[in-house]
């Protein structure tokens, strides 16, 4: 497939660029384009031959539902049965951002989109140019990520093109996003709120507007029993670079000295080690291939890093990468969960 690529200045841009991008949008073709999360590879919601083509290009299971994009509040009333009280409070404070809130679905929603479950997943992005293209497609536009299945996300134009170039008809390049990891996703069809899978909105912000937010727990750090998570994308492997991920937990000075130490020790026995650090320790390393998150003053920059970091280790060709591990506050619990699941669960305790 002969894929088109438009890039676009986000400083000064002309709309009419997106022109044909909105039309293939239309008529059934796969767009990439930017949001304020990552990069999403989107096709018509509500055409399941276009919706085949979104796992066909991604190598996605089909068992796994896709999140339908919108620009107002009118489009998310044809698509669910009805908005609870939980979600309209959300919405109203939310959107539009980094929030996906799962509704209880109308007829219209294709089963191709929802995997076969009686939800939908629905959110209004802030990105300009996301809000272009789907207003100018005329139609709700679905989308995961835009790399392919079991890759970090994409947070730039060159990982998509990296990924999906010849496998999409259009690849909209705009700047590197803004929040770095994807949209916190929610189920509010009851009272409460739950967090299925955690992301740019945190549990605090989400707390601060309903009285009883949970999180799945199955997602949550030290499971004792293997639970099915609730969101279905959960339960893969995921956001994994090339490379294995070893987490390693503990006190900041020890945890430290355990890599500095480690990594030596995998470096004499011939491996090509990275560490992924904060700029608080980048001086305490003398060892491998190190690179910075950021500050861990500043979760946020830590997010925005991660996925676009763990690339670079692989353009590195290093074998293993040694993480550090992040509070679990604010931002904190996003970068956590996608890097226990970068490093599939293997955590060092110091
Ligand atoms: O920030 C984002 O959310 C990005 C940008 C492009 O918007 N999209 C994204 O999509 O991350 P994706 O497909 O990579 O992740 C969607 C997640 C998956 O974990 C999926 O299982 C879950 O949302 N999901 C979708 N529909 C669901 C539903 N009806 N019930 C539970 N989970 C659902
Ligand atoms: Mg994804």
């Amino acid at each position: 497939m002969d894929t088109k690529i438009i890039k676009i200045d986000e400083a000064d841009y002309d709309k009419s660029l997106l022109r044909l991008a909105a039309e293939a949008l239309a008529e059934g073709g796969t767009v990439a384009f930017p949001t304020e999360t990552v990069y999403g590879i989107g096709a018509n919601a509500l055409d399941e031959t276009a919706i085949k083509k979104i796992f066909k290009a991604k190598g996605r299971p089909s068992d796994n539902p896709l999140i339908v994009h919108v620009t107002s509040v009118e489009a998310v009333k044809t698509l669910v049965e009805e908005i609870s009280p939980v979600a309209q409070k959300l919405m109203d404070a939310f959107w539009p951002g980094p929030l996906t809130i799962i509704f209880r679905k109308s007829v219209v929603v294709p089963e191709s989109v929802t995997a076969g479950l009686d939800t939908v997943a629905i959110r209004m992005p802030s990105h300009p140019i996301a809000r272009d293209l789907i207003d100018q497609s005329g139609v709700p536009v679905a989308a995961p990520s835009a790399n392919l299945s079991g890759k970090p996300s994409p947070t730039s134009g060159e990982h998509v093109i990296e990924d999906l170039n010849g496998r999409v008809d259009y690849i909209v390049v705009g700047d590197q996003t803004e929040v770095g990891l994807e949209s916190t996703v929610v189920d509010a069809t009851g009272d409460t709120v739950m967090i299925l899978r955690p992301g740019g909105v945190t549990r605090e912000a989400l707390e601060k507007v309903v009285p009883v937010v949970c999180v799945d727990p199955a997602i949550e750090g030290h499971q004792e029993e293997k639970l099915v998570p609730r969101s279905p994308g959960m339960k893969y492997t995921h956001y994994a670079p090339e490379a294995e991920v070893l987490l390693i937990q503990g006190q900041e000075v020890p945890m430290v000295e355990m890599i500095q130490n480690m990594c030596v020790r995998l470096g004499n026995s011939g491996k090509r080690v990275g560490i992924m650090t904060c700029d608080e320790h980048l001086e305490d390393y003398n060892c491998g291939v190190v690179i910075s998150l950021g500050s861990r003053q500043n979760l946020e920059e830590v997010a925005q890093n991660l996925f676009k970091t763990l690339r670079d280790f692989d353009a590195h060709g290093v074998d293993i990468i040694l993480a550090e591990v992040f509070d679990e506050h604010g931002m904190g619990s996003a970068v956590m969960n996608r890097l226990r699941k970068a490093a599939g669960n293997q955590v060092i305790e110091v």
